[in-house]
């Protein structure tokens, strides 16, 4: 069974996971709307990350950075200058492209384009006779470098004193409140601070549904180490964010690292790595891990004036911290998430069954209660105000039981309860098992303890 692109969007819509963003205004581009089934899977993801990240790591805490920030952040970031992509309009058809991109796709992931200058890029493009991938003219503008942070203004006054931007990443938040965090909480180096949040990039070629988007959430933490130690904790996090999606469900084989050329590197970083997915149009990234040095530190140090060097309090040794940073977008597992877990069926009628495997930590919902017969409809109602208070809960009253397996399978509950006769008689049910379709009669108890268990992260 092959996993288009447009079967998993089309499924992604149908089961309200997504829906187009002001839909009923004939949309906005690329901005997507997640229903009640994908706002659960998101939140599962988030808390899946705050747990491993934060929770179970002795020396990780968590922030929530304001989004608008002081402007002076993205001077020190280096973002007001060098946050462009290379832009080049068709002359023909007028449209915009990322220079790129046309030569990532154009070499099929063989040459990314990154690090490149314009130049560079130019040539290439000439050189190889790569055409517009809307008209197939070959006759585009010079290279132009485009600042994706999105610029607005506070308060009443729209000029340049009154410019703020949209985060285009969370990470500054971190590196900004470095010294708050390190010394209210006493931390000591090592340490991480994490943060989920929005983030937004006026992105030239968004596209691929979810993949790209303008507006998208990260989980990105800040690993502040030792100078000299950060090459070992650059290892260890690129290993605990593949070991993550792993545990979650991630399937080995649509997943690789991709260490960044040295050409490739962004001027900041030592190293990097992106973790690869292989989406339904290829590899593409899904989480980047990078050696940011002591840059952004020191750039902030210099910028604001204020100290951000780190005091070992047993050497008494004074440093600026290195960083290591794991980071993702919300989306982007979602999608990985959602594309591994879909499958295909073919019943005995010749009908398609779709069911979505996800790992019942990541289900949105994780038990549907289904009476067979009207009578039993307040005791479904008092089972499923219980259940819910320990996990994701619904009852489906409606169509046959066959009907309702199937609803339950294509948004991807892995229980399904059923109350029958015997239940009234002596208080089991049966437990549907969503990939073996197996059934079990168990207690209440046992039931509520075996979802439990299999939620356990
Ligand atoms: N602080 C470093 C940073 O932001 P990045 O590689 O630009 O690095 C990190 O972004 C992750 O955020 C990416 O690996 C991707 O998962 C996600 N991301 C970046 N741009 C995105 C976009 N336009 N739409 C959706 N996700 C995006």
């Amino acid at each position: 069974m092959e996993k288009t692109f447009d079967k998993i969007v089309a499924h992604a819509k149908k089961t309200g996971f997504v829906f187009q963003g002001s839909e009923i205004y004939g949309g906005l581009s690329n901005t997507w709307d997640f229903g009640p089934y994908g706002v659960l899977l998101k939140d599962n993801i988030k808390r899946a990350w705050q747990k491993k990240f934060i929770q179970e790591d002795p020396n990780n805490v968590e922030i929530q950075a304001a989004i608008l920030m002081n402007p002076k952040v993205w001077e020190a970031s280096g973002h007001l200058k060098g946050f462009s992509d290379p832009l080049m309009d068709c002359k023909n058809c007028k449209t915009r492209h990322r220079a790129d991109h046309l030569i990532e796709e154009f070499s099929h992931g063989e040459e990314s384009g990154e690090g490149w200058t314009n130049e560079q890029m130019e040539t290439y493009i000439k050189e190889n006779n790569i055409a517009c991938p809307d008209c197939g003219s070959h006759d585009f503008t010079p290279i132009r470098q485009f600042n994706l942070m999105f610029k607005t203004f506070m308060g009443t006054l729209e000029d340049s004193k009154s410019t703020v931007y949209l985060r285009p990443e969370t990470a500054q938040g971190m590196f900004v409140d470095f010294k708050n965090v390190q010394r209210a909480y006493r931390k000591k180096v090592p340490f991480g601070i994490g943060q989920i949040g929005k983030s937004f990039r006026n992105e030239i070629t968004p596209g691929n549904f979810i993949f790209r988007t303008r507006e998208f959430e990260q989980m990105e933490m800040e690993f502040f180490c030792k100078p000299g130690e950060d090459d070992e904790w650059f290892t260890y996090w690129r290993q605990f964010c593949m070991d993550w999606i792993l545990k979650l469900g991630g399937n080995k084989e649509n997943l690789r690292f991709r260490d960044h050329t040295q050409e490739e590197l962004s001027f900041y970083s030592k190293a990097t790595t992106d973790i690869e997915y292989k989406f339904p149009w290829g590899w593409g990234e899904l989480w980047g891990i990078a050696n940011r040095t002591d840059y952004d530190l020191t750039q902030h140090q210099n910028t604001s004036g204020k100290d951000m060097t780190y005091q070992d309090p047993n050497t008494n040794e004074k440093y600026i911290p290195y960083v290591v940073e794991p980071a993702v977008g919300v989306e982007r597992l979602f999608f990985m998430f959602f594309t591994d877990a879909y499958d295909e069926e073919t019943l005995e009628n010749g009908e398609t069954r779709v069911i979505m495997h996800f790992n019942p930590i990541l289900a949105p919902v994780k038990a549907a209660i289904l009476p067979l017969n009207k009578d039993y409809n307040d005791l479904a109602e008092e089972i499923r105000k219980d259940f819910s208070q320990y996990f994701e809960t619904v009852k489906d009253l409606s169509g046959s039981i066959g009907k309702r397996y199937r609803r339950q399978d294509e948004v991807g509950t892995p229980f399904c309860i059923t109350i029958d006769e015997q239940s009234i008689i002596d208080q089991t049910y049966t437990i549907r098992d969503r990939d073996t379709m197996q059934q079990e009669r168990l207690t209440l108890e046992e039931i509520k303890k075996k979802i439990i268990e299999a939620i356990k992260f």
